[in-house]
C-alpha cells in the first residue's frame, strides 16, 4: 500500500510538474510531493469558473515554483516541460454544464491541449513520466455496476468525450511513442480545497459551503447511488501510478468506500455538522439530460495491480471537509 519509504524513494530530490496545480486536487498532490522532498512546479491559469485558488498553496512560499500558465497556450509547453522527472497533468474543464453551453472551450482544454503536452513531451522530454486524471464521467450512465474499465464509453456530455480524447491521447503515446504514461479515472472526489463557492465542480461543494453558512442546500433527486473518494486516497493513487512499472501505459478507475444514495450523503452531512437543513428537489431538466443515475466504480484492478485502496471513510472525509471549511471557507468564495 502507499508506503511512505517507497514515495520518498521515489520522489525526494524529483522535478516534477502538476498541470492544475493550483486547483483541489492538484494543490493536495503538490503539498504531499513537497512533504515528499520533491521539487514541484506548477502551472495553472487560474480561471476564474474552476477550482484554482492560490490559498490551497498556503504555507508553502517559496517552496512550490508556480507559473501561471494556459495549457492552450502551445509555445510555453516545452520550456515546462524539459527536464522534468515526472508530469501529473489535471488541469482540465471540469464542469459538464460548461461543457454543454460552451463545447469548444473543453475540446481545446482537455483535447487539443492535452496533445499539445504529450507532443512537447514527446520532442522535448521523452523519458517524463505521467499520469493523466481522466474521470468516470467517459463511461455515461451505467450499463452494469459497479462499472469496471471494460465497461462501454459512452458519455452523455461533451466534457465525456474529450476527456476519453485525453485519454486515449496519453495511451497512444505511451504505446506508440513510449512517453510512459497512466491514465486514472476518477470518481467524485473530496476533500480539503475543493471549489465550494458554487456546484461547478461538485455538489457536495456548494452544500458544504451552505451548511457552513448555515443556509439551507437542495438535492435533487436524491435516491442516485454514487462513490466518493477522500482527496488523500487520490494523491496515493497518482503517486502509486507515477512510481510503479506495471502502471505504465494503463488505465485504472479510482473508486471509494462503498456508494451512498446522495440523500444519505446529505443526511451524513447534517449529523458530522450537527445541525442544517436539506430541501429535496425535482431534478432540473437540463440536468437531468446529462444525470447518468446511480454510479460506482469496480476499482479492484488497482487495488490488485498496485495494491491501492482507499483508506478513508466516507464519515472521515466528510468531517475533515467540513473542519476545512469552518476555518477557511472565507479564502473560498
Ligand atoms: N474533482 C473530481 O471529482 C474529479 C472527478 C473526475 C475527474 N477529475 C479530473 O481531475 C482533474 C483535476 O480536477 P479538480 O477537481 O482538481 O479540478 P480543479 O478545477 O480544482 O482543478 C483544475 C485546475 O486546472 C486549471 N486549469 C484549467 N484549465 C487550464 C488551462 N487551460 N491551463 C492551465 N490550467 C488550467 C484550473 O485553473 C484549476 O486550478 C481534472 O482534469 C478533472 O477532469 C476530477
Amino acid at each position: 500500500m502507499a508506503d511512505l519509504t517507497n514515495f520518498r524513494r521515489a520522489f525526494a530530490g524529483k522535478k516534477v510538474l502538476i498541470t492544475g496545480g493550483l486547483g483541489f486536487i492538484g494543490s493536495n498532490l503538490a503539498r504531499r510531493l513537497v512533504a515528499l522532498g520533491g521539487r514541484v512546479t506548477i502551472v495553472d491559469a487560474l480561471i476564474p469558473e474552476y477550482g484554482g485558488n492560490r490559498r490551497n498553496l498556503a504555507g508553502l512560499r517559496g517552496r512550490v515554483r508556480v507559473h501561471r500558465a494556459d495549457v492552450r497556450d502551445w509555445p510555453r509547453l516545452p520550456a515546462l516541460v524539459r527536464g522534468q522527472d515526472f508530469l501529473f497533468n489535471l488541469a482540465g474543464q471540469t464542469s459538464h454544464m460548461d461543457s454543454m453551453s460552451d463545447p469548444q472551450t473543453d475540446l481545446d482544454i482537455n483535447g487539443r491541449a492535452q496533445l499539445a503536452i504529450l507532443e512537447a513531451c514527446r520532442v522535448h522530454n521523452p523519458a517524463i513520466r505521467i499520469v493523466f486524471a481522466s474521470t468516470r464521467q467517459i463511461y455515461g450512465k451505467p450499463d452494469y455496476l459497479p462499472v469496471d474499465e471494460r465497461h462501454p464509453l459512452r458519455p452523455v456530455d461533451v466534457n465525456g468525450i474529450n476527456k476519453i480524447a485525453g485519454e486515449a491521447f496519453h495511451l497512444l503515446y505511451s504505446r506508440v511513442h513510449g512517453i510512459r504514461a497512466t491514465a486514472l479515472r476518477l470518481t467524485n472526489t473530496i476533500g480539503p480545497r475543493m471549489r465550494v463557492k458554487d456546484a461547478r465542480q461538485t455538489f457536495v461543494g456548494v452544500w458544504i459551503r451552505r451548511l457552513v453558512e448555515g443556509q439551507p442546500f437542495e438535492v435533487w433527486g436524491g435516491e442516485q447511488l454514487r462513490d466518493f473518494t477522500y482527496v488523500d486516497d487520490a494523491v496515493d493513487a497518482f503517486l502509486l501510478a507515477a512510481s510503479r512499472r506495471e502502471a505504465e501505459g494503463r488505465v485504472f478507475n479510482l473508486g471509494g468506500p462503498p456508494p451512498v444514495t446522495l440523500r444519505r450523503l446529505a443526511e451524513m452531512l447534517v449529523e458530522i455538522n450537527g445541525s442544517g437543513v436539506f430541501l429535496m428537489r425535482e431534478f432540473p431538466a437540463d440536468r437531468k439530460t446529462i444525470d447518468i443515475g446511480d454510479y460506482y466504480a469496480d476499482d479492484r484492478l488497482i487495488g490488485r495491480k498496485l495494491g491501492w485502496k482507499p483508506r478513508t471513510s466516507l464519515r472521515a472525509a466528510l468531517t475533515r471537509t467540513l473542519a476545512y471549511y469552518r476555518k477557511e471557507l472565507r479564502f473560498y468564495l
